[in-house]
């Protein structure tokens, strides 16, 4: 049976969400998983994972982050130097691109400390992750507050360039799916009637039938 939710229940008003909403837990949609590089204003690299985007065409290919933090580093270094590129990690190295999350003072060269390599993007100036599946070399365009006054901003970036592993582009190597594809954040799904919570985890996706099967 289908039920209604609109109204937060008692139990999840003590706990802390992290500025997340309970509504956020209920549906739990998974959203893939990015390591966005920049420069810092003292040209140390910045790096910070993301997973609240999409993306959309229209004369061009655009990014479209949901909600970018106004207080990270890099919503004030994007805004400084409008570039920005966006790494696409698969599981081999998850764990080195979340620990940037712990590294993330202004004076860290931030990609580096995570163990990774850095390679100069070729169209905009701002750093590459080497050992990430995809890389897009990014230029920012605009941006508006979630709603007056909020904390967060919705971003929107056009894709100048792309970089992308040649085994990842062909579905007969390793591909883009799978689990040594594009992942996916799992964002701690909640029972809204008992409470329960189980714990925040990596998503993989993998073909399931082709249109003309279904
Ligand atoms: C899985 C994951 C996803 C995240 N997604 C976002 C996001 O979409 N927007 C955001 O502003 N912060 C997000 N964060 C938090 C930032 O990555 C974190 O605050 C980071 O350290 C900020 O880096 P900076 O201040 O050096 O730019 C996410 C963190 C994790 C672990």
């Amino acid at each position: 049976m289908k039920k209604e939710f609109r109204i937060c229940p008692n139990f999840m008003k003590d706990r802390n969400l992290y500025g997340f909403d309970w509504l956020e837990h209920v549906t739990a949609i998974p959203s893939p998983l990015v390591l966005v590089t920049c420069y810092k204003g003292n040209g140390k690299t910045n790096a910070i994972m993301q997973s609240w985007l999409s993306f959309s065409n229209d004369n061009g290919f655009y990014c479209i982050f949901s909600s970018v933090n106004k207080y990270s580093h890099m919503y004030s270094a994007v805004k400084a130097n409008k570039q920005l590129v966006i790494n696409f990690p698969d599981a081999s190295i998850y764990k080195k691109c979340l620990s940037t999350v712990d590294h993330n003072r202004y004076d860290d060269d931030e990609i580096q400390l995570a163990d990774l390599t850095v390679k100069k993007a070729s169209v905009v100036n701002a750093p590459m992750v080497e050992e990430c599946f995809l890389n897009l070399e990014c230029e920012y365009r605009w941006e508006k507050e979630l709603y007056p006054g909020s904390n967060h901003v919705v971003m929107c970036v056009k894709v100048c360039n792309v970089w992308m592993d040649e085994n990842h582009y062909q579905e007969n190597l390793q591909g883009r799916y799978g689990e040594t594809g594009y992942l996916y954040n799992i964002h701690s799904p909640l029972n809204p009637e008992s409470g329960e919570e189980e714990e925040t985890c990596l998503g993989i996706i993998k073909n399931f039938r082709s249109y003309k099967e279904l």
